[in-house]
């Protein structure tokens, strides 16, 4: 047959993780089936702090090589609250992360329809943003170390690490990724004058990359300026590349300005495709609210869109981002959102425009 086939590695993990990931997958069903012209196919992994607690893993034996075969990892957050954050961290998605060379992370942010935005005069279309972060050295290169621990005399270094390979692919994504939007506007984000090796570097590797995008406008920001011009200047903005910490910190603000850290994903894509990219929502894992079946599942209903562009079901991803705005703009919101729906209402609804959409 000529269908094309996605085979989806299902990884919930922790907390609400499991929640909304089983409505992404409601959705993403719905959309196959609507569409028609496409299959997927899934596949689950419990990888979770409930295994690390038991097997003293996140990752078994032999797991990255399974995962490897996969066209795209759909996750949901890891992070529990009787594990250290860092082991949680480092042990599952960073461990994905790394050795698959998901270097680019990327997350648009934008104010849906029927959402309101923190900030008292932008409306959808004044906030639209796409975050490039680099996601495989920098600041979270994990060099470093800690001598006479707990000790009044302990030290630790914590060492960013830019190589002129990592940095010069990564802002040539982010020039991609500027061409391919309307606006063809690109902010190179540094701190180049207090950190005056790697960031200067940085900026160098922006100035050379820039010649081989005539057609992008670049300008550049040191990052605590780029927090001023984030809530002044919204409009002024477009495309945005950062490193790993720099950006980890921005897109969260992005995605508060655009009125909830429910609403927005994260796709920590390896460009050169020899390994599964990984989508995921921006959110952790939320346990203040987990197994109530209130988590806005509209981050993941987002990522999900984003899997299936990076996937070449273009269509498919603007009719599932549009049916989910639709049905925030109908008011069908959960809490944080100031509404009342429940995580089902909201699968329910969605499902249901796409049926409409097709
Ligand atoms: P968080 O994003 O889990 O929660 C922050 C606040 O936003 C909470 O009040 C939560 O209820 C709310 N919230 C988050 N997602 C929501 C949703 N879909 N719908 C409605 N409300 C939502 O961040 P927090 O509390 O800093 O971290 C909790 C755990 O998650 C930690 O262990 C942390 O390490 C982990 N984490 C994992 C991430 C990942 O796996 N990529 C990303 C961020 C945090
Ligand atoms: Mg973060």
């Amino acid at each position: 047959s000529d269908r094309r086939t996605h085979d989806i590695a299902c990884m919930p993990a922790d907390g609400i993780g499991p929640e909304v990931i089983s409505a992404g997958v409601e959705v993403l069903k719905a959309i196959a089936s609507a569409d028609g012209t496409f299959d997927l196919t899934f596949e689950d992994y419990d990888w979770s702090s409930e295994t690390y607690k038991k097997t003293g893993k996140y990752i078994p034996d032999g797991g990255l090589e399974r995962l490897k075969k996969h066209d795209a990892i759909f996750f949901g957050a890891v992070g529990a609250p009787d594990v250290p954050d860092h082991i949680s961290l480092w042990g599952l998605r960073l461990a994905i992360c790394q050795p698959f060379q998901q270097y680019a992370n990327v997350r648009p942010t934008k104010i849906l329809r029927g959402t309101q935005s923190p900030l008292r005069n932008a409306r959808p279309g004044d906030l639209d943003w796409v975050v490039v972060r680099e996601n495989s050295e920098g600041e979270y290169a994990g060099q470093g170390g800690r001598s006479h621990r707990g000790m009044p005399w302990e030290v630790s270094t914590e060492v960013s690490i830019f190589t002129r390979h990592a940095v010069e692919r990564l802002i040539r994504f982010a020039f991609e990724t500027a061409q391919s939007r309307p606006r063809k506007h690109l902010t190179v984000v540094t701190k180049s004058n207090a950190q005056r090796n790697g960031m200067v570097m940085w900026d160098e590797v922006a100035a050379e990359v820039a010649k081989d995008f005539s057609d992008v406008t670049v300008d550049k920001m040191l990052v605590d300026a780029m927090t001023c011009r984030m809530v002044l200047q919204p409009k002024s903005l477009d495309t945005i590349v950062a490193t790993n910490l720099h950006a980890d910190i921005l897109s969260d603000l992005a995605a508060a300005l655009a009125g909830s850290i429910g609403i927005a994903p994260t796709s920590n894509l390896d460009p050169t495709r020899q390994n599964p990219s990984m989508f995921e929502p921006i959110h952790g894992s939320a346990f203040d609210i987990a197994g109530k079946g209130v988590a806005n599942p509209v981050g993941t209903f987002w990522t999900a869109a984003e899997m299936l562009r990076w996937l070449g079901e273009k269509n498919a991803a603007d009719v599932l981002l549009e049916c989910t705005e639709k049905v925030c703009e109908s008011g069908t919101v959960t809490a944080d959102l100031g509404g009342s729906a429940k995580t089902a209402d909201v699968t329910r609804a969605v499902c249901e425009e796409i049926r409409k959409a097709y």
